[in-house]
């Protein structure tokens, strides 16, 4: 497609050849056609190219004048041109990202709750919803609170049932011994302490053990005290509560079961199981073995001698207490095999809940 000018070059016919290329490139519409207009003007048998080519065959004193516009020209047009691709590649991405509706939209990675907040937070609502409310307190805790005042003296033998990470601290007063806090229940004193009776609370928080670990044993976990104090409340109203709230967070399809058991805080203290074997040939939850049931949490009455030494009268007012594993318990209702599985944040677990 030779379509070099015919006519010998001057100078004008250069500028007029440039002139109109630059106003074709520029109305080119795109990728395509700007390839097109390469090969008409640049390429091997392209205008510019026959334009240098001729230039032999000019009279010798025309030769520099000719040969210099020409290669101007074709410098501009290359130069030209890598523009032109380059502006037509922008709009067409510009185009498809403004137009396409057909892309799939870009995911959004949304959080979630921990599992752990979201089965706490579930218990504490059933507990809301009868009356109590929620408060929190210290992960760092006096000896005084997490052992005295639960009726747990320096040198009593059920100091062992709780493995204690010890804190050495001293304030003003000197030193005071603290430890992370072995449960929830040094709450209950400092609940009542702060005021008067009626008290209706739960407590949510973590708690920590000296404690090798397996897979039903955290040497942190969280754990939910209650505690329920005014006049006239008895077991029955201990046991109405629980049931409730074991209603409410596993459903009405299992059975509760209350067990005589010791906390030096409570008297007369029991554990709470609940019934947790499926047949697999009915579906149904008969209860067969002693296996067949799974304790949740320790419960009581609350002991004279704690309701004494916040200032309360135990001969007017009696109440219960109750604390449990959210994690055990988030472990039974989903079915997790393993409790370390809660603290060692791998997402494909987390992700599940
Ligand atoms: N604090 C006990 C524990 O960590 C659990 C417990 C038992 C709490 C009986 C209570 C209670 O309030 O009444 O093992």
């Amino acid at each position: 497609m030779s379509q070099h000018a015919t006519e010998t070059p001057s100078p004008a016919s250069i500028s007029a050849l440039t002139t109109r290329a630059l106003e074709e490139l520029t109305a080119l519409p795109d990728a395509e056609s700007a390839e097109q207009w390469r090969v008409n003007y640049l390429g091997r048998r392209g205008h510019i190219t026959g334009l240098l080519r001729s230039i032999p065959q000019l009279e010798p004193e025309r030769r520099r004048e000719v040969g210099t516009q020409a290669n101007l020209a074709k410098n501009t047009l290359e130069e030209a041109l890598a523009r032109r691709v380059r502006e037509l590649a922008e709009a067409e991405l510009a185009a498809r990202d403004a137009l396409d509706v057909t892309l799939p939209g870009r995911p959004v990675i949304a959080g979630r709750l921990h599992p752990t907040t979201q089965i706490v937070r579930e218990i504490c609502d059933a507990f809301i919803a009868m009356g109590f409310s929620v408060i929190e307190g210290p992960e760092v805790e006096l000896d005084h609170y997490n052992f005295e005042m639960l009726n747990i003296p320096a040198g009593h033998p059920a100091r062992d049932m709780w493995n204690s990470l010890w804190v050495d601290y001293a304030n003003e007063e000197g030193q005071q011994p603290m430890l992370l806090r072995t449960h929830t229940s040094p709450m209950q004193a400092r609940v009542m302490e702060a005021q008067e009776p009626p008290v209706r609370v739960v407590v949510p928080g973590k708690c920590y053990r000296y404690e090798a670990t397996d897979a039903t044993h955290e040497w942190h976990f969280y754990q939910i005290e209650g505690l329920a104090v005014a006049e006239g409340i008895t077991f029955a109203n201990l046991k109405g509560t629980l049931y409730e709230f074991a209603r409410r967070v596993f459903g009405p399809d299992r059975q509760i079961r209350f067990r005589c058991d010791y906390f030096p805080f409570v008297e007369p203290g029991v554990d709470m199981s609940i019934s947790n074997f499926v047949d697999p040939s009915t579906g149904k939850r008969p209860i067969n073995r002693d296996e067949d049931w799974i304790e949740i949490m320790g419960a009581g009455m609350v002991h004279p001698r704690v309701l004494e030494g916040v200032g309360y009268d135990p001969q007017r007012c009696t109440g219960f207490a109750f604390g449990m594993g959210p994690e055990r318990i988030g472990m039974l209702k989903y079915g997790i095999d393993d409790i370390r599985h809660f603290y060692r944040n791998d997402v494909r677990f987390l992700r599940q809940f």
